[in-house]
């Protein structure tokens, strides 16, 4: 089942004289883990702010085509140019590059409560879903603690308890490990792993392609407002002079194999590469 329809989608902001995001098409299968990539200013924030209303809602524009979200749970249709975002947001969560923009509360508990309370779930489901998002990202053993206390990592892992909290289908991620230390990075990422296994769609935003080369059923590109190419991790992989020509960091294995001519190859052991050999 699908639960993202995106047709033609046209969006350029107010004061700008190139487009954001010029006739993208695309649709998103329950389930599906989708990594999206592209070089600076190519459009991917801009496409993720247009998956849960925010485009064209809050920020203005010149709007075009048609975003179409499914409930996976129900087979409700939304489009999001029609329905305000506090509903699409219950089909897609957001979350940000950088967590401190998301977090506002005393404890890290009450930060995951939060958005449950403003939806009116009875407490004793707000316990329950806190208790279960916090877990999912490993933060139970942090639940008294004051967030801006926390690591990177742990800032941003409370980030997607927030979201997920509030059962979502999809979560969308903007560059959600870019900021991080290695650690919090890979923490992250066995999170975002966890999600899938939970059932839940992603959509990743990443510069670094390495994580989503590996675990990515799909992967975009985006360029210049366009998808330039999309398939699975095998199949884009096989246009690796492309990605590097666009400055996309791409998994050395990746590189050696394309280049020895062998079919592609994603080692565990891929080291940051922007090398040409
Ligand atoms: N609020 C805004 N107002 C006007 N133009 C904007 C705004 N936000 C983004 N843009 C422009 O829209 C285009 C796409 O930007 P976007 O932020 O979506 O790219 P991106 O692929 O996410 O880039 P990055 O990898 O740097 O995060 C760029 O040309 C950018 O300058
Ligand atoms: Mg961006």
């Amino acid at each position: 089942m699908k639960v993202i329809e995106v047709r033609n989608l046209h969006f350029r902001y107010p004061r700008s004289r190139t487009p954001a995001l010029s006739g993208v098409s695309l649709s998103v299968d329950r389930g599906e883990m989708i990594g999206i990539l592209g070089p600076s200013g190519s459009g991917k924030s801009t496409f993720l702010l247009t998956l849960n209303g925010i485009i064209p809602h809050s920020i203005r524009g010149e709007f075009s085509g048609e975003v179409v979200l499914r409930n996976p749970l129900t087979g409700e249709e939304f489009k999001t140019s029609k329905t305000p975002v506090s509903k699409l947001s219950t089909i897609v969560g957001l979350v940000f590059q950088n967590p401190e923009s998301q977090l506002f509360n005393m404890t890290v508990e009450d930060e995951v409560a939060f958005a449950l309370e403003n939806m009116g779930l009875p407490r004793d489901e707000i316990e329950e879903r806190v208790e279960w998002a916090l877990g999912v990202v490993g933060l139970s053993n942090k639940r008294d603690e004051f967030p801006p206390n926390l690591s990177g990592g742990e800032k941003q892992r409370l980030a997607i308890a927030s979201v997920l909290a509030m059962k979502p289908p999809v979560i969308a991620m903007d560059e959600p490990t870019s900021q991080l230390d290695p650690m919090g990075k890979r923490d992250v990422e066995r999170v975002i792993l966890k999600l899938r296994r939970e059932g839940i769609t992603v959509v990743i935003v990443e510069h670094d392609s390495r994580f989503l080369f590996k675990n990515a059923d799909r992967l975009i590109v985006f360029d210049g407002g366009r998808i330039l190419l999309q398939g699975t991790p095998r199949e884009v992989g096989a246009r690796v002079d492309e990605l590097v020509d666009l400055g996309i960091k791409v998994p050395m294995s990746l590189l050696l194999s394309h280049r020895l001519g062998l079919s592609p190859v994603f080692s565990p052991e891929d080291f940051p590469s922007r090398v040409s050999l």
